[in-house]
């Protein structure tokens, strides 16, 4: 069996792609189905345990059994006897995330309390953050909107940046939240929107900026893009003919653009998008009624079952 983790308000679409599953409690499904390329999870604890516990002390000997040295409790039910188990563990880092992150996150196993005698748990689980939330030490100065914070999250997931050098092409950019955040790594950005930047961010060196649709640019005309995003609100139909546009003419090297769903997910647009060779689609913590697209996402982005 294993333990989804989803935003309440999408369980929903996670029980579309399950299929089968029990639910423990809003948003929180127990399933057979591994399904690596799933999108709607924040967090999978893969081949969870189930086990009764006769006392704490005994709770902490099994988690320790089970291989890992770091837990963290999902607080579910019996919190208090949850974080006395974690007493028996060393104390966990603050899991604050600076941008870009200084150190890689270390490797934690999962508990829960389903009642005061059993916990379900697992020594390895999918997302590095617990339950694949990420809380940033937010930029209160410049990012325009809080837009930006789903482009921290979608990069710092990935484990790679845009850095000096670098070429990005942000469409769909106004404000500016998403063309900050890859000038202020230090790559040149061509921002594209309809609508003009915020004034501060307009400003800001190595920023070329087009007002005019991001539908209308021909990809022959740019040499070599190292990061297209894409924050465009449009019907993902839209958006995956522009995915396709850019990555026939082969001069994109990594791509993460918000898919934007119109109320119900439109499951064959985005079975479409998961389809592209190399392509991830998932939900992030920062979404709301969207999807992100990775491309060529690294193979930590699939869920691993082994
Ligand atoms: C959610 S906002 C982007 C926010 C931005 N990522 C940020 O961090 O500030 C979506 C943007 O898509 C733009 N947009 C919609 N259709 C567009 C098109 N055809 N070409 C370019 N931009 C478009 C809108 O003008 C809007 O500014």
């Amino acid at each position: 069996m294993h333990l989804y983790l989803s935003q309440p308000e999408f369980t929903k679409s996670l029980k579309q792609e399950l299929g089968e599953f029990t639910e423990i409690a809003e948003g929180l499904l127990l399933s057979p189905v591994a399904k690596p390329d799933i999108c709607f999870a924040l967090d999978v604890w893969p081949n969870v345990i189930e086990a009764e516990i006769s006392s704490i002390k005994d709770a902490a000997a099994k988690l320790r059994l089970s291989g890992n040295k770091l837990w963290y409790q999902h607080k579910l039910n019996f919190v208090r006897r949850g974080s006395l188990i974690l007493d028996n563990f060393k104390k966990l880092p603050d899991f604050t995330v600076n941008f870009p992150p200084k150190e890689a996150l270390p490797s934690l196993g999962g508990f829960l309390m389903l009642d005061q005698n059993k916990i379900l748990y697992s020594p390895k689980r999918w997302k590095a953050i617990p339950d694949g939330i990420y809380e940033f030490n937010e930029d209160k100065k410049m990012p325009p909107s809080r837009a930006y914070l789903k482009l921290w999250e979608a990069l710092s997931l990935w484990g790679e940046f845009p850095k000096a050098g670098d070429i990005c092409m942000d469409v769909g950019s106004c404000p500016g939240g998403w063309t900050y955040v890859l000038q202020s790594l230090g790559a040149k950005v061509i921002s594209v929107d309809k609508a003009p930047l915020a004034p501060h961010i307009a400003k800001l060196p190595r920023i070329e900026f087009l007002q005019q649709s991001a539908f209308a640019l021909d990809p022959k005309e740019f040499k070599k893009i190292d990061w297209l995003v894409s924050d465009i609100i449009c019907y993902p139909e839209r958006l995956l003919n522009l995915i396709e546009n850019w990555l026939a003419n082969g001069n994109v090297k990594r791509m993460i653009c918000t898919v934007k769903l119109q109320g119900e997910t439109d499951w064959p647009v985005v079975k479409k998008l998961a389809a592209i060779p190399k392509a991830r689609v998932l939900h992030l913590c920062q979404n709301k009624n969207e999807l992100t697209f990775f491309y060529p996402a690294p193979e930590h982005l699939w869920v691993n079952y082994d």
